[in-house]
């Protein structure tokens, strides 16, 4: 091999190289978690829960459904505890016309998301807003059973679900 042809050799040998696609590259070992930027969620959660349904459903079942069995779900679910005036005359039509209107907003007996006729984001939006403008528990039952009227913690503990939950499902 005379110097030139080996001269030749090594020079088109390194533009090969250089000029392979960087996928084909040596990997550095530990390079693909190092370069996640920050904030970036990791690969094997995305895999495992990647609309954010599921921390999201575990989240309302740890925090916000406790409070929902107790304050909204005499009317929003398949499980009513009828309250002592269910039986008197007049309010039995009332409770039970409530109840299935309730229902078909928003029905929470299978946790979230919920069975309704809007989006499990907009089922967020309108439930911050029932919290904020205290429409829910409507007044009229309110007045004959107080304690299902929100503590202020408990709207806390509400609003800042729906928000976290909002960034958190796509
Ligand atoms: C006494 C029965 C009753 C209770 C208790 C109750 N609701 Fe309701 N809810 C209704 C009825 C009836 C409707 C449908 C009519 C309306 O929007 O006022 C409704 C509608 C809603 C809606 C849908 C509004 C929309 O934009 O469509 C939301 C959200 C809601 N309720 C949340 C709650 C939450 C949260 C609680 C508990 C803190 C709760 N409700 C407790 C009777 C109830």
């Amino acid at each position: 091999m005379t110097k030139r042809t080996k001269f030749r050799m090594i020079f088109v040998s390194t533009v090969y190289i250089l000029l392979r696609p960087a996928s084909t590259w040596p990997h550095q070992g530990h390079h693909h978690d190092k370069d996640l930027k920050p904030g970036a969620t990791t690969p094997q959660i995305q895999k495992k829960d990647p609309t954010g349904m599921i921390s999201v459903r575990e989240d309302y079942r740890q925090r916000v459904e406790p409070i929902f069995k107790k304050n909204c779900m005499d009317c929003h679910s398949a499980q009513t505890h009828y309250p002592w005036y269910y039986k008197i005359p007049g309010i039995k039509q009332m409770i039970d016309s409530d109840i299935s209107e309730a229902r078909g907003h928003l029905d929470f007996s299978e946790g979230y998301p919920f069975k309704s006729h809007a989006t499990p984001l907009e089922d967020l939006d309108a439930i911050a807003e029932s919290v904020q403008k205290g429409t829910m528990p409507p007044f009229s039952y309110r007045l004959m059973h107080t304690s299902l009227a929100l503590t202020d913690g408990e709207k806390k503990t509400i609003l800042d679900w729906a928000e976290k939950s909002k960034l958190l499902i796509k």
